[in-house]
């Protein structure tokens, strides 16, 4: 069984708990994009554990994890998740295997992604992790990858970082006015010492892993963000710089789409959003300050408090569309449990004219939308315990079954709470 699991809101609806859930059932758990600028969170008998860099599936013992050459990695960031959990009693160095042609994010990717941050008049709201800037480089082929850190001489390694990075040193000195001690050996040092400490496996992965799935082995795709941040069908430009929809799997493994069988998207019961741009349900007021309180919304990598508003059906039939979502995983229903009633945009509607979904995803079209509520009744019931569809209050029902006739796509799980056994399965 290959299987996907994406995000179809704006990240942070629940992916790494539905990973670290299904990972079992799985031989390989794999990330193909982005990099640490995702925060999953991972509950395990109160225990929270929060990947940045590796596949939220390491907390369970059988799996091999996979990071795909799509993602961007920080030697830094994967040293220090590696480290802590190991600590925490988790072996990793030989359950992981990372593709010789994933790009590094550099010390100078980081630097200019908050400089930029903080000299735009309009900001992204980026994590600043460097994620922009390491993909520009790698499509611009001035990007330093896992292979040029295990195979080059260090004195090699220093020649290219030295050549790579030489523009962006000179934006910072003389459009930032930033006073960087650049020393690409020192860089390349660290980098060579810091990776090869780690002992992890560096493979041809799309290699390892068409081999591994024609023989019949069964791998779960990790998302990260969710589609409204993919590069290309997302809010544009208050989006990730990966392809974060379903299509990043193939240029970010190697693996075909087609091998896909089912794509399970992850919707939260409401929305949220970490950094700027539209986002036409937001309730910036008492009833989103409510959710983020009870959802615990504040951002996994940055802290941010997260921007919450009711769901958006215009949006997610946009999300199911174009991430060929085959099921819904529901998560945190159980958030809105105190609310005297819950609203859920089933329409929007521009100059008069209604719309099922957005006609264009640009920030003007977006900023304009009026959005049109259906207004349920709160079923004021704690949801932490259902363990059986049957169980939930009839409101609860009403709206899940709302949601998936809305879609039309069969909701196949609802979470009610962060741990494993907090699921629901509904097929
Ligand atoms: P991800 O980036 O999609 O993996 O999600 P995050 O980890 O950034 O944020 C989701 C948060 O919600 C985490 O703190 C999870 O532990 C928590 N969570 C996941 N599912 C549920 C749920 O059904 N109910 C509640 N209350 N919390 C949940
Ligand atoms: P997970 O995988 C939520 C957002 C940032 C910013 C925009 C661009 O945990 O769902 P970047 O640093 O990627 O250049 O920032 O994307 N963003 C996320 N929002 N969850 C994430 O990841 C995110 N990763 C990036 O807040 O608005
Ligand atoms: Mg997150």
């Amino acid at each position: 069984m290959i299987t996907l699991v994406v995000g179809m809101q704006w990240g942070d609806e629940g992916k790494a708990k539905v990973i670290d859930l299904l990972a079992s059932s799985y031989d390989y758990v794999v990330r193909y994009q982005g990099g640490a600028n995702a925060g999953h969170t991972v509950v395990v008998d109160d225990k929270k554990f929060i990947f940045h860099l590796l596949p939220s599936g390491l907390m369970n013992p059988s799996a091999i994890v996979v990071v795909g050459n799509g993602v961007v990695i920080d030697i830094d960031q994967l040293f220090d998740e590696i480290q802590s959990l190991e600590n925490l009693g988790f072996p990793v160095r030989n359950r992981v295997i990372i593709s010789d042609k994933a790009h590094v994010v550099m010390e100078y990717h980081k630097i200019i992604d908050s400089l930029r941050e903080k000299a735009s008049p309009k900001k992204i709201g980026t994590t600043s992790r460097g994620i922009g800037p390491c993909y520009e480089d790698k499509i611009s082929r001035r990007g330093i990858r896992i292979s040029d850190i295990v195979n080059l001489e260090v004195n090699q390694l220093a020649k290219k970082i030295e050549t790579f990075a030489q523009e962006k040193v000179f934006l910072m000195k003389n459009l930032y006015n930033y006073d960087y001690d650049f020393n690409a050996l020192k860089l390349a040092e660290s980098c060579k010492s810091k990776f090869e400490s780690l002992g992890v496996e560096v493979r041809n992965t799309e290699i390892l892993l068409n081999r591994e799935i024609n023989s019949g082995k069964s791998v779960l795709f990790e998302g990260a963000q969710g589609i409204l941040l993919d590069i290309d069908f997302g809010t544009y430009p208050y989006v990730t710089s990966s392809n974060a929809s379903s299509s990043g799997v193939s240029t970010g493994t190697g693996v075909s789409l087609k091998k896909v069988d089912n794509v399970i998207g992850i919707v939260k019961s409401y929305t949220t959003r970490v950094g700027e741009g539209p986002f036409p349900t937001e309730q910036d007021n008492d009833i989103g300050q409510e959710i983020r309180n009870k959802g615990g919304e504040f951002g996994a990598t940055t802290g941010r408090p997260r921007r919450c508003g009711w769901l958006d059906l215009p949006l997610l039939r946009y999300s199911s569309i174009v991430g060929g979502i085959t099921e819904i995983f529901l998560t945190k229903i159980d958030v809105l449990s105190d609310l005297d009633e819950i609203k859920v945009c089933t329409d929007y509607s521009i100059d008069g004219e209604i719309f099922d979904m957005p006609p264009f995803m640009d920030p003007q079209t977006l900023y304009s939308v009026k959005p049109i509520y259906k207004t349920f009744k709160g079923w004021k019931k704690k949801l932490s315990d259902v363990k059986k569809f049957e169980d939930f209050p009839k409101e609860a029902i009403a709206y899940i079954d709302f949601i998936q006739q809305s879609l039309n796509v069969p909701i196949t799980y609802v979470s009610v709470g962060p741990e494993r056994h907090q699921t629901v399965i509904l097929k």
